[in-house]
């Protein structure tokens, strides 16, 4: 593979400044991508812009701790922060194009009211998560809409670890009709299996091991799930984790991939998958 140089990135935490510059690098024939993230960078954020700095001429890293998608202060008090780190991580990349980061304040996204919009998301927004973090995905929806406000991509990527955020969004933007496409990628784990996220950092080397064990459980869903009835295979799963000392689980839910309505029985033409939330200690993790 070919080494990716290098060659400018801006870093703005103004509206004001990054409006300028977005306008004298956009051209009709030129494509703006956006990675919006909440910042403690992982190789499954730097795989998205990777994806983003292939695919456009310009890359725009938003980089916000969103208080609106938090539904417990003290997981938005402990949210790791470090915007240098982050910069770093960025320039390790390097880019044939321009990275813009932009890490704005709450005013810049906000104003002054920080508030959540109570959007109707058809029902996607009622399942699983939703249903453990009331009003997430208002805060979510909220953010989304306005960074895609401010940015004006033409292409805009989020990751397949948060699957239920990624239907959300899309709805969002259908309902919304906003002028930007919706780019899915894939998870990216680490070896022993664990999705990426930027909680693994919380965790003890043999919390973080351990934590495989949730996509060891996904991998036999998915070996069960053509030959075995699905409250079997949910049982099979209660049972890994009712005995596990370190792992808690919190939901597991096998879900009908579009509606995200939990599967009854099976349809043919259908596609489904497999959500786990668990804790270790107090961090959360998902994965599907
Ligand atoms: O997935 C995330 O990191 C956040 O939910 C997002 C999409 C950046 C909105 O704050």
């Amino acid at each position: 593979m070919q080494p990716i140089i290098v060659k400018s990135m801006k870093v703005f935490t103004t509206n004001q400044s990054l409006h300028p510059c977005l306008a004298s690098l956009k051209t009709p024939a030129s494509s703006l991508g956006f990675v919006p993230t909440m910042g403690a960078l992982h190789q499954g954020h730097l795989s998205l812009i990777k994806r983003a700095i292939k695919e456009n001429e310009t890359v725009v890293v938003s980089i916000f701790v969103n208080p609106t998608q938090f539904n417990n202060a003290g997981d938005l008090e402990t949210y790791p922060r470090d915007l240098k780190q982050d910069l770093k991580k960025i320039e390790s990349i390097g880019s044939l194009g321009e990275i813009i980061v932009y890490a704005p304040s709450e005013a810049a996204v906000y104003g002054n009211s920080v508030t959540k919009e109570a959007f109707d998301f058809g029902g996607l927004e009622l399942q699983m998560e939703g249903k453990f973090r009331p009003g997430h995905f208002q805060g979510v929806g909220t953010v989304v809409q306005k960074l895609l406000d401010i940015v004006g991509p033409n292409q805009a990527y989020f990751g397949e670890k948060d699957f239920q955020q990624l239907q959300i969004i899309k709805k969002l933007v259908k309902m919304t009709k906003a002028n930007v496409k919706i780019v899915a990628c894939s998870i990216e784990r680490e070896p022993s299996g664990l999705a990426m996220s930027s909680r693994n950092i919380r965790l003890t080397t043999g919390e973080r091991s351990h934590a495989s064990k949730i996509y060891e459980a996904l991998k036999m869903t998915k070996d069960k799930f053509s030959d075995t009835p699905l409250d079997e295979i949910t049982q099979w799963v209660a049972d890994q984790f009712e005995k596990d000392a370190i792992i808690n689980l919190e939901y597991f839910e096998i879900s009908e991939q579009l509606t995200l309505q939990p599967a009854n029985k099976i349809e043919p033409q259908k596609k489904y998958r497999a959500f786990i939330s668990a804790y270790i200690r107090n961090i959360r993790l998902i994965d599907n």
